[in-house]
This record gives structure tokens, C-alpha cells and sequence, in this order.
């Protein structure tokens, strides 16, 4: 018999079933609960609320895991590749050969953007962040394509699909390149994909760039290890946005902007721009940890805590182990890296962020990484954007293809004036 939960309300009982997931994670079903009792559930920052049912992605924070469909994370950061993981993510399943060779022939076949966006680019100014010109550029690709709504053919979605995931490296390259002032290098068919955006990142108009087969290894890791990450902050924007029916490219375009903020994708660079600020301060990192266990400013530690990981973030232990590699490999020496290393074993240590479960989550090192590829500061969170692509359109799909999906449309507990007439002008 399936499992029911009760609700006193007043004297009257209501029930309500509970939906258990395949990994036992529990849900109280409140569809019925306005109908049958008149009031909603009020969720500051949706804490307590599921917004759906998905296949996608397995997240357990109290264990620190993380899954794609089933596959651990590090184990496609080992095995696999950013354009294979992309199609376990759409597919539901790891490709065959053909079907590996297809999609990437498709992404590959995708990747050149029409004159006119690249125009449109230019016409940004030369400071302009990049994630303000992805997120322009990916809605303008509404514009230059055909529509692709819920309704369009699977063809249509694919292709989609495989734009998507081909021009935002695309983008993210040459709004580098236009900050830089320098020519836009076309993406070339005969590179694999991280190797073709490093190329496109680094290659310039005289010729003479050959990415290191190290970076690439790091990059696809990196891109895997950001492809998903279940119903976060950007991801739910996908999904609302999407729910109303618009076109993809502008559903992703919300996901995109969600994404830039520094509580979310945007703290790879807030990272960085906090590891800078205690190098250049000369202080100790104590002293900022202390800034930001005192409650009397907004300070916090980027790169540190999590809605769901209440333990260490699984990409955050694999990206830092990357990144010591490749930085040791490649003889660079950080001094970022130094107070990162020092700011974590504080961290870790210290009462404040033990007794709220607060680890260093997968911004925390990333920049690192980043950083030691050459790419400046205020591309993090475009990086994090490319790899994120696959799961917003995964996400979008998922969501399209559930039967019965309704508009996403919160309520609220409406706490203004009561009924006030009007007060007209020559009596305020
Ligand atoms: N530094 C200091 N204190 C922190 C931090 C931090 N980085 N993160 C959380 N806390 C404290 C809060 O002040 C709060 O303390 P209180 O209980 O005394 O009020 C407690 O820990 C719980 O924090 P919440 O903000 O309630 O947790 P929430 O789940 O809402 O927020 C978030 C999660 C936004 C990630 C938060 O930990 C944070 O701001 N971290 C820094 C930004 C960051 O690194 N974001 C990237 C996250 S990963 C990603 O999105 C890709």
C-alpha cells in the first residue's frame, strides 16, 4: 500500500501521498493541498520544495555524491569526454560509436556563427562582461534561427541542440578575443571540442598555436564536471522560463543569467578576486575568515557552502587534485594557490563553518585551473557556461516531455495594505 502523510488543519484531517524516488528520497505530493485545504506552503528559497520529478542527475549532500544518470562523476571525469557526457545527459544513456560520432559531428558542424552576430559582438564595448554577451548572443540566436519551442519536430530540437552546445564556445571565444582587441578566430572542424575552444581562446590571425594535450585533458574534465547539477539556481530558471513556452535559445538565456550571479556560477570569479584581494592585502587568510563569520557585514567566503553538499563537493575534491597537477606538471607557481590551500585547512578547521557544514564547492578551485590556462578572471563563469549547456537543454527537455507539465507560477502570501482608496493629487 503506497505511504500517506496526514495534515491536521483545525480539526480536519487531509492526506496527502508521498512520492519516493529510486534513490528513497521522500516527497510529500501537495498538488491537492490549496484545492482540498485552502492554504499553500511558503518556502523562502525553496528549501523544503521539489519542483519536479527528473532522471538526469543524482545528488546526495550528505555523502557528497554525485551522478549522471547513474554514472558516478569521476568516473566519466576519467573515462569519458565532455561531448560523450553530454549525450548520457540528453539521451539518458552512454552513445555507441555511430551515435558518438554523430553528435559530435553535429556540434562540430554547428560551431561558426553568422557574420552578423559576430558584428554584434564587436559592437560591444570592449569591456563588456563576456556572460553579458553570451547571454545577448544566445538570445539573438532566436532571431537567426528557426523557432524552437515544445512543439517543434525532434529534428528541430536537435539541431538546436547541437548549436547550442557548439556556438557558446564559439561566443565565449570571440567576445575574449574582441576584449582583447584582437581577430576573431573561426572555429576549425578538424579539432576536437575543448582543443578548438582553446584554439579559438589562444590561436591568433598570424597562426603558430598548439594547445597542450595537458590543458585539453583539464578542460574536458572541467567541462564534465560542470555539465549538471540537478535543480540549481540556473537550471530552474531553464525551467520556468521554458515553462511559459518560449523558444529555447531564450530559456537558456535565463539559465545564462541566473548563472552570472556570484552566489551561483558567477563565484569562480569571486574567488579569485577574493584569493587576489588577501594576497594583496598581505594579511593572513584568518582575517578574512573572520570577516566572514561576523554577522555584522555581508562578507562571505566564496567558493565555500552549499544549498544541498553539507559535505565536501565531489567536483571541488577532483577539480583541486586537477589542479595541484597541473599547476606541479606545468612548474607554475601560484601564490594563490598557497592561500587557497591555507584558506581551506582553516576553514575546515574552524568551528563556524564545521557546525554549518560549510566545504569549499566547485568554484573554489576551478579559477585555479583556469587561471593556469591562460584565461583572465572574467571568463570563469563563461567556462562554466559551456559546460553547463548540456544539462539546461537536458533540463529543458525533460521538463517539455512530462505529461500534464503546467506553467511555472508560484504563489505568495500577500502581506500589503488591505483595500485604500485612491488619494488624488491636490490631497497627497
Ligand atoms: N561564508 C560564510 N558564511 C557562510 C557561507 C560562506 N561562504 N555560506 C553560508 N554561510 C553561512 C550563512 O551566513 C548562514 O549562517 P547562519 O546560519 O548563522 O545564518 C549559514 O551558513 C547557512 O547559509 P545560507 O545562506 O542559509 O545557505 P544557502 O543554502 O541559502 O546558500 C550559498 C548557499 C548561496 C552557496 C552560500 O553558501 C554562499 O553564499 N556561498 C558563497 C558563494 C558561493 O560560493 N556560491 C557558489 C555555490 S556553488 C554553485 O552555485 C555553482
Amino acid at each position: 500500500m503506497s505511504e500517506i502523510a496526514k495534515l491536521v488543519l483545525a480539526d480536519q484531517t487531509y492526506e496527502f501521498p508521498i512520492i519516493v524516488g529510486t534513490e528513497n528520497e521522500r516527497a510529500i505530493d501537495i498538488q491537492q493541498l490549496r484545492g482540498q485545504t485552502g492554504h499553500i506552503t511558503l518556502d523562502n528559497g525553496f528549501m523544503n520544495t521539489g519542483s519536479c520529478e527528473s532522471s538526469i542527475t543524482f545528488i546526495n549532500g550528505e555523502k557528497g555524491i554525485l551522478r549522471y544518470r547513474g554514472i558516478p562523476l569521476d568516473q566519466l571525469a576519467d573515462q569519458s569526454s565532455f561531448i560523450e557526457t553530454s549525450y548520457l545527459l540528453l539521451n539518458g544513456n552512454l552513445p555507441s560509436p555511430s551515435q558518438l560520432a554523430k553528435i559530435t559531428d553535429d556540434i562540430t558542424s554547428h560551431c561558426s556563427i553568422p557574420d552578423d552576430m559576430k558584428e554584434m559582438i564587436r559592437h560591444f564595448p570592449k569591456n563588456a562582461h563576456p556572460m553579458a554577451i553570451l547571454g545577448a548572443m544566445t538570445n539573438a540566436l532566436a532571431g537567426f534561427y528557426p523557432e524552437v519551442t515544445p512543439s517543434s519536430s525532434e529534428d528541430v530540437i536537435n539541431e538546436a541542440t547541437a548549436r547550442l552546445i557548439a556556438v557558446t564556445s564559439t561566443i565565449a571565444a570571440h567576445s575574449f578575443k574582441h576584449s582583447i582587441g584582437e581577430d576573431f578566430i573561426n572555429p576549425s572542424s578538424n579539432l576536437e571540442y575543448s582543443e578548438n575552444f582553446l584554439n579559438m581562446m589562444f590561436a591568433s590571425s598570424t597562426g603558430g598555436y598548439s594547445p597542450d594535450p595537458d590543458m585539453v585533458k583539464a578542460l574536458e574534465m572541467l567541462l564534465i564536471m560542470h555539465v549538471d547539477h540537478e535543480q540549481n539556481c540556473s537550471a530552474s530558471s531553464v525551467r520556468l522560463v521554458g515553462s511559459s513556452q518560449p523558444s529555447l535559445y531564450a530559456a537558456i538565456t535565463a539559465g545564462i543569467a541566473a548563472l552570472w550571479g556570484p552566489l551561483h556560477g558567477g563565484a569562480n570569479q569571486a574567488v579569485m578576486e577574493m584569493l587576489s584581494q588577501i594576497y594583496e592585502s598581505g594579511k593572513e587568510p584568518e582575517a578574512f575568515i573572520d570577516m566572514a563569520k561576523d554577522k555584522s557585514n555581508n562578507f562571505r567566503l566564496s567558493g565555500f557552502g552549499h544549498r544541498v553538499y553539507k559535505n565536501y563537493d565531489p567536483r571541488a575534491r577532483i577539480i583541486k587534485g586537477i589542479c595541484m597537477d597541473i599547476l606541479k606538471k606545468e612548474s607554475i607557481k601560484d601564490p594563490l594557490l598557497d592561500i587557497a590551500v591555507k584558506l581551506e585547512a582553516q576553514v575546515l578547521n574552524d568551528d563556524y563553518f564545521i557546525k554549518r557544514k560549510l566545504y569549499p564547492n566547485v568554484d573554489f578551485y576551478s579559477g585555479l585551473l583556469y587561471k593556469a590556462m591562460g584565461v583572465p578572471t572574467e571568463m570563469f563563469t563563461v567556462l562554466f557556461a559551456i559546460g553547463r549547456m548540456p544539462g539546461w537543454i537536458a533540463q529543458w527537455k525533460e521538463m517539455i516531455n512530462t505529461p500534464g507539465i503546467k506553467i511555472g507560477r508560484p504563489r505568495q502570501v500577500y502581506t500589503g495594505n488591505t483595500e485604500t482608496n485612491y488619494t488624488p493629487m491636490q490631497e497627497r
